[in-house]
């Protein structure tokens, strides 16, 4: 009696295993867990993942640490709008913040300096990711994200969202500078 044939008794997990079937087990489950320790070694090896580190906040309390920033460090504004533009301190907390359907402030940094970039949204889900590079992050109500960055090129680079977040969706645009 195979497996690979429809049981003829209702009870098909006591049916012998086919050699073929478990075969194709056995390598399922090598694979498996081959991928798996590949997350850890590349996220060590292969400078891919971003660390990063969550916190929780609210709204509130993430709006008014991104003011704070924006009320000491705006050095223009940009477009109709009148979008600051923030040039923090080297090394110094850079907060970006995202809602419906807005990146806020712009900000512009210096090449070659560290920040630490935090990461919220005051409303709902949004995904931050910056083009042209390849890094993504999830944005989410209640918790601040912080990440490290260094950036080792100047230009103007775009904050593009990538989570479906309703009818702006497509609009949801920012940037960010490096200078040098
Ligand atoms: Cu925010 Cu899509």
């Amino acid at each position: 009696m195979s497996s690979l044939q429809p049981p003829a008794q209702r009870l098909w997990w006591k049916q012998p295993l086919d050699r073929l079937e478990g075969t194709w087990i056995v390598l399922a489950l090598i694979w498996c867990l081959f991928m798996f320790a590949m997350m850890p070694y590349w996220h060590i090896a292969g400078k891919q993942n971003i660390s990063n580190e969550a916190y929780r906040t609210t709204p509130e309390q993430y709006s008014a640490k991104a003011q704070a920033m924006v009320d000491k460090y705006t050095v223009r504004t940009l477009t109709d709008q009148q979008l600051p533009v923030v040039h923090p301190p080297a090394e110094s907390d850079v907060y970006l913040v995202a809602r419906l359907w807005q990146w806020w402030p712009l900000l512009e940094l210096e090449r070659g300096k560290s920040y630490r970039l935090h990461l919220s949204s005051l409303d709902w889900q949004h995904g931050f990711s910056l083009q042209p590079l390849n890094v993504n992050m999830q944005v989410i109500p209640g918790y601040e994200m912080v990440i490290t960055v260094t950036p080792d090129s100047s230009g103007e680079f775009t904050v593009v969202c990538n989570e479906y977040c309703g009818i702006g969706h497509h609009t949801m645009l920012g940037k960010i500078f490096v200078v040098d």
